[in-house]
């Protein structure tokens, strides 16, 4: 018989390079031939498996049930099903049990009943199988919890088995939406559009091509937008390929989020005009943001890893640790200003500690060097304004009537009213009504006009004393031009203008006299001179009849009789 076998030069051809084991046995279990996958598969040299027992080729417990199957296919020639019958196993020369896929194919050449033996090694199917399936209960859980849709391949893209398909969402115009049952036998061009079946395969060549899990990306455009997959494929066995598909849109969405946060939040960053520095709480730079102010203090790459301590001072590094120290311990916001040794300067630096995670705290350093000049400055003029002995207002020229915003100590003693009493109000209050004055009109065309003046006018405190103000009032403009503020500077003139006034009447009362003016009108302006000049006094002046030596009234205006 094993010449009939011989002869056929087809069969032999393909006998002899099939990838699949095959043994040619008689009814009597006689080997009469085995192709060399044969023999490979179950460790034999070539030749050396004819003419022996198939028995020879399985494991011991099962002969039995091999027996009674070959004697019920021998007898009613219906060849099995061609499918996976993982429960079989072989037996290797050596001894070892393993799996093993097998088909019979019982036939009829020249009048002889032979089987055609078709085998092929299972085991890492097997083992594949025994891992998903495996009885024991957590690894059983363990698939089941596992999110993913698992599909069996052979290489040409065919189903073989799936799991969990209802696990992928895949839109509906995607042949994937099929039932688990329709989808296996169907090859995987058929399922999902051309352009990515063709991406699939590649990556399933490249699987077994190089033994390696091949991970790629793919998408498909749904009703609510694209879906994105993520697809593991190993090399499963000689025939199969395995795939993990996740569907990964939700986790694409939130890194495109982050990244687009990120790139929010760098942006911000590297806007501002700060420069961030992450320490730990004993004061080593772990981190430091390039910018200028950085580069102005120290060289950043020469600082990141090193301690506080290495860099500055001891005073200076012990007050900033302490500040590390309390913004962790308090996990509140700690505020610290600090003259920096920097390069070629002093750099005064606002630093803004805020607690980050674990150990970790972020110091936002903002140069603060010009601030600090113009507030050092600032200072010393108030502290200026509050000492000078001039009443200083200042008015703000943007706002409706000029409402005074600031007035110094000085105004205040000059004029009586305390500091709440005026903010707000325009400076007119301190003319109680004596509006008939000259100086007024002059004020009011210099503001109009936005021009400086001088002038002196009566003004009245708040016990409504009179009291004599040389005003002098000056516009100031910003930059772009605009008129902003008024400043006035206010002294109290009273005793030079009573002083003047006395020597003008005594001048005048002089005139009068020269000119011979009758005497009670020379009489009446010294006594307003007198009344004038001395506060809350009524004068008279009496003339002497020295015949008679009695008084008589020569002018007493104001005097009652
Ligand atoms: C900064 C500033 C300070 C002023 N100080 C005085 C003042 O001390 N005494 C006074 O009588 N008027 C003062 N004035 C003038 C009045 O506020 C007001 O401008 C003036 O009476 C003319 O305007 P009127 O005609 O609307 O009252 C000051 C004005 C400015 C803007």
């Amino acid at each position: 018989m094993a010449d009939i076998v011989q002869e056929n030069d087809l069969f032999k051809s393909i006998f002899e390079s099939a990838v699949e084991g095959i043994l040619v046995v008689d009814p009597n279990g006689i080997l009469l031939s085995a192709n060399p996958a044969a023999e490979l598969i179950f460790d034999y040299e070539p030749g050396e498996l004819i003419n022996q027992k198939l028995e020879i080729l399985i494991p011991e417990n099962l002969i039995e049930n091999h027996l009674s199957q070959r004697d019920n296919s021998t007898k009613n020639q219906i060849p099995r099903p061609k499918e996976l019958n993982l429960d079989l196993f072989g037996l290797k020369k050596n001894g070892s049990k393993f799996p093993v896929k097998v088909s019979l194919r019982p036939t009829i050449i020249e009048g002889k009943q032979i089987t055609n033996v078709f085998v092929s090694d299972a085991s890492e199917l097997k083992t594949f199988e025994q891992e998903l399936k495996s009885k024991d209960a957590k690894d059983r859980a363990l698939l089941e919890a596992i999110p993913d849709m698992i599909v069996i391949q052979n290489y040409a893209g065919d189903i073989i088995d799936i799991h969990k398909p209802e696990q992928i969402y895949v839109p509906e115009h995607i042949g994937f939406q099929l039932p688990k049952e329709e989808l296996i036998g169907k090859n995987i061009s058929e399922l999902v559009p051309p352009e990515m079946s063709k991406k699939i395969l590649k990556a399933h060549d490249e699987a077994i091509k190089t033994n390696e899990i091949q991970i790629r990306e793919y998408s498909l455009e749904g009703t609510n937008g694209i879906i994105y997959f993520e697809a593991r494929t190993a090399r499963l066995n000689n025939h199969n390929l395995l795939t993990i598909i996740r569907d990964i849109t939700e986790r694409k969405r939130v890194i495109q989020e982050l990244k687009e946060s990120e790139a929010k939040t760098s942006a911000i960053i590297n806007a501002l005009p700060d420069t961030i520095i992450i320490h730990d709480t004993e004061g080593n730079f772990l981190e430091i943001q390039e910018s200028e102010l950085i580069s102005s203090l120290f060289d950043r790459e020469k600082v990141i890893g090193k301690n506080l301590k290495d860099i500055y001072p001891i005073e200076l590094s012990t007050k900033i640790i302490n500040v590390l120290k309390k913004a962790h311990e308090t996990q509140s916001l700690q505020v610290i200003e600090a003259p920096m040794p920097g390069k070629d300067r002093i750099v005064y630096c606002e630093g803004r500690v805020i607690p980050f995670e674990d150990n970790k705290l972020i110091a936002v350093i903002r140069d603060i060097t010009q601030t600090k000049a113009v507030r050092d400055v600032l200072y010393v003029r108030n502290r200026a304004l509050e000492a000078a002995g001039n009443g200083i207002v200042i008015a703000d020229a943007t706002l409706p009537d000029n409402p005074i915003m600031y007035v110094n100590d000085a105004f205040s003693q000059i004029t009586g009213y305390g500091i709440s009493e005026v903010l707000g109000k325009n400076c007119r209050f301190l003319q109680n009504g004596d509006r008939d004055q000259k100086a007024i009109q002059i004020i009011r065309t210099a503001l109009k006009e936005g021009q400086p003046c001088n002038v002196e006018l009566r003004n009245y405190r708040k016990d409504g004393a009179l009291f004599w103000n040389e005003l002098t009032i000056t516009p100031l403009y910003n930059d772009q031009g605009s008129l902003t503020h008024f400043i006035g500077v206010q002294s109290d003139v009273t005793e030079r203008k009573k002083a003047e006034i006395l020597k003008d009447r005594i001048q005048k009362t002089l005139e009068m006299i020269a000119q011979h003016w009758p005497l009670d009108f020379i009489g009446d302006t010294i006594v307003e001179t007198v009344e004038q000049h001395i506060e809350d006094c009524l004068a008279s002046i009496l003339f002497l009849d020295q015949e008679k030596q009695t008084l008589h009234n020569l002018s007493a205006p104001n005097v009652p009789n």
